[in-house]
C-alpha cells in the first residue's frame, strides 16, 4: 500500500515541479485533492478497511495529503518569490483611504467666537471646572436664598464645591486677581442637571467680561453688534430686550433675526455694582459691561444642527461634515 503511495507523491512531485505558473499549480492541486482527486479518492478505502487496519490507514492516508500539501504550498511559494516586484505590486491600484478626523463642531465654533473676540482686544482666561459657591453664586450676587439658584440645575461635588453652572464664575476669579483694565472671554464647559433634546448635563459657554473707567451700555452694544455681523458673515439684524440676571444692572438679551424669526442669542448687561464690591472693585471708578452666550446654540444656528443631542453621540458621519473647518 504504502509502495502506491509513494509513487502518487512521486508522480505529485514531478508534476509540481513542471508547473509555471498559479494557474497550473491549482490545476494540479484539483486533480489531486479536488473532490474527486487522485489523493481524495483513496480515503474511500478506509470504508472498505477492517477495523484494526483503519487506525494505521488513516494515519497513512493523512500523512499522504499532508505531504501533498506541502509539496503544493512550497511550490506556491517560490512561484510568489520568483515574480518580479512589478508583478507583486500593483501601483495602480488606489491607495487606502486613511480618514484623519475632524475639528468638534463646538470646538470649531469655540475657535471662531474667540478670534474674533479677541480681534476687539479680549483674552483668555479658562478657570476652573469645579468651583464653590462664592464664585459660582455668591460673589455674582445670587445669595442661596436668590430664587435665580433654582433655575441653575446644580450638581454639587460636596456641601461647597459644585460644577460650575456658568463660565460667570470665571468673572469673578480675574476681577479678584487682577487691577482694571479687564478684558477678557472665557470658553469652556459647564454643567447643569438638566437633560432632554434641548438640554444636556455638560454644554458649553464663553463669556465677555470688560472693566474700565468709563465704560458704558454703548460699548457693549457696539462689540456685540459687530460681533453678530461678523460670526454670521452679514449684516445681521438685531435687538436688545430688557430681561433680568443678578450680576448686571441694567440687564438685556440680544436677539437676532433668523430666517425671518427673532430668537434669543445671549444676555448680557453693566456689571452690577454689588458683583463690582464683592470683588474689590471701586464701582465710583470703574464700570464694565459683560455678556454670556451658549456655544452649541450658536453651532446649531451656523451648521443649520436641529438637534443638540448630535454634538455628544460621535457619530462619526455627523463629525465628518466638519471636515477641513478649523
Ligand atoms: N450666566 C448666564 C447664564 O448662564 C449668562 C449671562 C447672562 C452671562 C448675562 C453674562 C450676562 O455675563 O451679563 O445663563
Amino acid at each position: 500500500m504504502s509502495q502506491h503511495y509513494n509513487s502518487l507523491i512521486s508522480e505529485l512531485r514531478k508534476t509540481v515541479d513542471d508547473c509555471e505558473s498559479q494557474h497550473d499549480l491549482m490545476n494540479v492541486k484539483s486533480k489531486y485533492l479536488g473532490k474527486k482527486g487522485l489523493i481524495t479518492i483513496e480515503f474511500e478505502s478506509l470504508r472498505a478497511a477492517q477495523d484494526d487496519e483503519k487506525k494505521e490507514l488513516g494515519r497513512l492516508l493523512n500523512d499522504l495529503k499532508n505531504t501533498a500539501l506541502e509539496i503544493i504550498n512550497e511550490k506556491q511559494n517560490s512561484l510568489i518569490n520568483n515574480l518580479s516586484l512589478d508583478n507583486k505590486i500593483d501601483v495602480t491600484l488606489p491607495g487606502k483611504n486613511i480618514s484623519i478626523g475632524s475639528r468638534h463642531p463646538v470646538s470649531i465654533v469655540i475657535n471662531e467666537i474667540t478670534e474674533i473676540l479677541s480681534h476687539y482686544g479680549f483674552t483668555q482666561e479658562t478657570g476652573l471646572e469645579i468651583e464653590d459657591e462664592f464664585h459660582n453664586f455668591e460673589a455674582l450676587n445670587i445669595p442661596s436664598t436668590h430664587p435665580a439658584r433654582d433655575m441653575h440645575d446644580t450638581f454639587y461635588v460636596d456641601n461647597n464645591k459644585l460644577l460650575r453652572t456658568h463660565t460667570s464664575s470665571v468673572q469673578i476669579r480675574s476681577m479678584k486677581n487682577s487691577k482694571p483694565p479687564i478684558k477678557i472671554m472665557t470658553p469652556g464647559k459647564v454643567y447643569r442637571c438638566d437633560s432632554d433634546p434641548t438640554h444636556s448635563p455638560m454644554f458649553h459657554q464663553i463669556e465677555g467680561l470688560h472693566i474700565d473707567s468709563n465704560i458704558n451700555f454703548c460699548h457693549l452694544k457696539g462689540v456685540l453688534k459687530d460681533f453678530i455681523d461678523e460670526f454670521f458673515g452679514r449684516k445681521t439684524e438685531i435687538r436688545f430686550r430688557p430681561s433680568y440676571f443678578p450680576f448686571t444692572e441694567p440687564s438685556a438679551e440680544l436677539d437676532i433675526k433668523f430666517n425671518g424669526r427673532w430668537l434669543e442669542v445671549l444676555g448680557c448687561g453693566m456689571v452690577h455694582p454689588n458683583v463690582l464690591r464683592n470683588v474689590g472693585i471701586n464701582s465710583k471708578n470703574y464700570s464694565g459691561y459683560a455678556f454670556g452666550l451658549g456655544i452649541e446654540r450658536f453651532a446649531m444656528l451656523k451648521f443649520g444642527i436641529k438637534d443638540l443631542r448630535m454634538f455628544y453621540e460621535n457619530d462619526l458621519s455627523f463629525l465628518a461634515q466638519f471636515e477641513g473647518l478649523k
